[in-house]
């Protein structure tokens, strides 16, 4: 009985010593140690043994019994600092490795230069002024003296959300809710934004574009004023060079009404491919405040004087960095866009 009990405690440390994981403890545990464990089976044989042999025996598989549970317990043990070590062994940094790179966010090359035209008006005291993007018609058209059915609403293509509703075409009826929100005061101010036109997409037009819209609101303020701000901007934007030049022109809101160009920063009026051999590039639409408009501002024209006009955004752009289409600004090509 003996050589039994010493094949029992061999085989359950063998396969002790053989675990893993430490979930197969508790198998082990009922196999060898508990109420019906094989152990225990083994005792009650002992009523069988005669007298002299029985406390033999018995001491005997106590000691085996004392010895497996402290087996267990040691295995136990020493399973659970394994794990551990291997957990610890598996979550290691390894701090010699290179970081990993963020990708940094950069403004889109309109809002750069958005931001660049804000800051020299600023410069010149001009306030922002924002206007909604999605106007009446009153204020996008009537107002700026465009009534319906006018021929002048051809220079202008629409989306139209409803009969009354659009998508501004331009920044310039900002102008009137600045003046009804100023008045009786006088003003200056930018508006810059998004316009759209419902037009065809090719390199040189897209549906929707930045402006800026210029407005100021005073007394005795002259044409010469409005010369006088468009030279300063062209030299705070592309250097102390540059000329400007005036057009006659025509904008139903604007009287007179004036084209601004600007000599070729290219080839500074040698004639060029980017100024298509004119010497000069187009810088904006402009002139003084029809007096229709500033009475639907609210100011009287007998006494008040402005002038206004309106910006480009994407073509300076393209003529700082060289850009010869329009569509690769909305195009959503990051490979473009990440190069500014
Ligand atoms: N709103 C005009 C356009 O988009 C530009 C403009 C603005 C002209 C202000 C004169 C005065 O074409």
């Amino acid at each position: 009985m003996l050589d039994q009990l010493n094949t029992l405690k061999e085989k359950a440390l063998r396969e002790l010593n053989a675990f893993t994981e430490v979930m197969q403890l508790a198998e082990w545990h009922k196999q060898y140690l508990s109420k019906k464990g094989e152990l225990t089976q083994f005792l009650k044989q002992l009523g069988q043994l005669s007298a002299e042999e029985r406390p033999i025996v018995g001491q005997a598989a106590n000691e085996v019994k004392q010895s497996l549970k402290e087996f267990f317990d040691a295995r136990q043990q020493s399973l659970q600092e394994e794990k551990l070590n291997q957990a610890l062994a598996d979550d290691e940094i390894d701090v010699s490795l290179p970081g990993r790179l963020y990708q940094r966010g950069r403004l889109h090359i309109s809002t750069q230069m958005l931001r660049k035209i804000n800051e020299i008006f600023s410069q010149m005291g001009f306030q922002i002024y924002d206007a909604p993007e999605v106007e009446s018609d009153e204020y996008n058209f009537q107002l700026l003296n465009i009534p319906a059915y006018h021929p002048a609403r051809d220079m202008w293509d629409t989306f139209w959300i409803n009969d009354q509703v659009v998508l501004r075409t331009h920044t310039s009826p900002g102008q009137i809710r600045a003046m009804k929100e100023y008045h009786p005061n006088p003003i200056r101010v930018i508006l810059p934004g998004k316009v759209y036109r419902y037009e065809q997409i090719t390199p040189r037009s897209e549906h929707q574009f930045y402006q800026v819209e210029g407005l100021t609101v005073g007394h005795n303020i002259k044409m010469t004023d409005l010369i006088g701000v468009m030279t300063e901007f062209a030299h705070k934007l592309y250097g102390p060079a540059r000329k400007i030049r005036i057009r006659g022109s025509y904008f139903p809101f604007t009287e007179p009404s004036i084209e601004i160009d600007m000599d070729c920063i290219l080839c500074s009026g040698k004639g060029c491919r980017v100024c298509k051999y004119t010497n000069w590039l187009e810088v904006g639409g402009a002139g003084m405040v029809h007096p229709v408009v500033l009475r639907n501002g609210g100011y009287d024209p007998k006494e008040w004087s402005g002038f206004a006009f309106g910006l480009g955004v994407e073509r300076p752009a393209m003529l700082k960095h060289g850009i010869n289409d329009i569509r690769s600004f909305y195009g959503n090509d990051l490979d473009f866009i990440q190069q500014f």
